[in-house]
């Protein structure tokens, strides 16, 4: 017996793949594939991919997650090199806070794709990802700096949470001495990211800032860095380095100090949220045994302060889909994505009624308690000093690593770094 004649068995068995590939989810004829760069700092990275894979999955587009270095300012000046070219590589890019008034001019305008999601997040969020009007990148997690501490080793030798730097100094130093004393060699009293690079600029500014010494560059343009209190507050953190502070620390970033303090090897550790989850993870050494809390004073007369810090998601005006990915942005960046952040990664979302949410609470109990902290946190000098805002933050994190190792002394460093900001800005005018 003859079968059914061929053409029409090939058209049966290629109208049932179709059906089957349709069904199935796979890319449909005209799918896209967006490529998207997320940084890897913790579990940024695997958070960042698998969002978009199931966007991908959903969508029916193709996905190529590109990796990109973990140093904000590697990362910056990589993604200046591509846009600057006009590359169409990357179609979905991770902006730091800082950073929208430097790229702005080659991100996609998000507002006719967001329809009015932009209203969900903090309006300070939507006003710093406005540039010339434009709404460049939607936000995707805040930062805030925090103080992390053993809260086993504070009971242990009856101290109390540090509410001074000059506290925390005596705290570190009396347990480093009293851990190693018992066999614990390897302890540190203080790890934070002293690496000459954006990190430090967010740890300075703390100190500067909490101290009373101002924010380098004040609303009105004014260079101010250059006072007592700054000089004061970064001749004690040079003092921590090589005491309670290793002298490695001159080349940490986040991941570097992280790996320190979750090792157990640290009694106090400065950092953004992210680490607090990998902190609590089963495979954790010290997990059970970990506080979070606002960041020390600068003296009875200073006050907290935490550098605002903070990432979103933009689209490359060099995009050969800008429209998919733009859906990538907003899915990435919606709710139900951030609370699921939230709630395992301990990402700090930034749609306010979030922080309503109990089950996010529960997992992060930090987010509640500190709420005014991370609600004033500091600013970096971005916007009175726009697109020279990078260079200002070059010099002020070099002359701070300048003082830290000794190379320079407070005084010689930031009367130096006030006259090239001067120059820089022409005398404080700075557009
Ligand atoms: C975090 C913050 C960012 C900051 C960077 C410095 O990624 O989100 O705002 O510039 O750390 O290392």
């Amino acid at each position: 017996m003859s079968l059914a004649p061929r053409p029409l068995v090939r058209a049966m068995l290629l109208a049932c793949a179709a059906l089957l590939a349709f069904s199935q989810g796979s890319p449909a004829a005209d799918a896209a594939t967006i490529s998207i760069s997320c940084s890897g700092v913790g579990q940024e990275l695997e958070f960042c991919k698998g969002a978009a894979e199931t966007w991908a999955k959903k969508t029916g587009n193709r996905l190529k997650v590109v990796t990109s270095p973990n140093d904000a300012s590697e990362r910056l000046a990589l993604y200046q090199q591509l846009l600057s070219a006009g590359s169409d590589k990357v179609d979905v890019l991770q902006v730091d806070v800082i950073w929208p008034g430097l790229l702005g001019n080659h991100l996609l305008d998000l507002r006719p794709y967001a329809r009015g999601a932009q209203e969900q997040h903090f309006a300070s969020f939507i006003a710093n990802n406005t540039s010339h009007g434009r709404l460049v990148a939607m936000p995707w997690f805040a930062n805030a700096g925090l103080l992390f501490y053993r809260s086993d080793l504070l009971a242990k030798y009856g101290q109390p949470l540090p509410s001074t730097w000059e506290q925390l100094t005596a705290s570190a130093r009396q347990i480093q001495d009293g851990e190693r004393a018992a066999g614990n060699e390897r302890m540190w009293g203080y790890v934070w990211q002293g690496r000459a690079y954006e990190g430090l600029t967010c740890n300075a500014l703390e100190w500067v800032a909490s101290h009373g010494g101002g924010t380098i560059v004040e609303a009105d343009g004014k260079i101010s860095i250059d006072n007592a209190r700054a000089a004061s507050a970064l001749n004690s953190a040079a003092a921590w380095v090589g005491g309670i502070s290793p002298t490695a620390v001159l080349n940490y970033a986040e991941e570097e100090s992280r790996g320190v303090f979750q090792a157990g090897h640290a009694v106090f550790m400065r950092n953004w949220p992210y680490a607090w989850a990998l902190a609590q993870a089963a495979e954790s050494a010290i997990r059970g045994k970990v506080g979070v809390a606002m960041l020390p004073k600068g003296g009875d007369d200073g006050r907290h302060a935490a550098t605002l810090g903070g990432e979103s998601l933009a689209v490359s005006k060099y995009s050969r889909h800008p429209a998919a990915a733009a859906d990538l942005v907003l899915y990435m960046t919606s709710a139900a994505v951030q609370k699921d952040r939230a709630l395992r990664g301990s990402f700090n979302p930034t749609i306010p009624a979030l922080y309503q949410d109990a089950e996010i609470l529960r997992a992060n109990p930090f987010m509640g308690e500190l709420v005014d902290t991370l609600r004033n946190a500091v600013a970096r000098p971005t916007a009175v000093t726009g697109v020279r805002y990078n260079q200002v933050s070059h010099q002020f994190w070099n002359a701070a690593h300048d003082v830290l190792s000794g190379k320079a002394s407070a005084d010689q460093a930031l009367a130096r770094l006030e006259q090239s900001l001067q120059r820089l800005s022409r005398r404080g005018k700075w557009h």
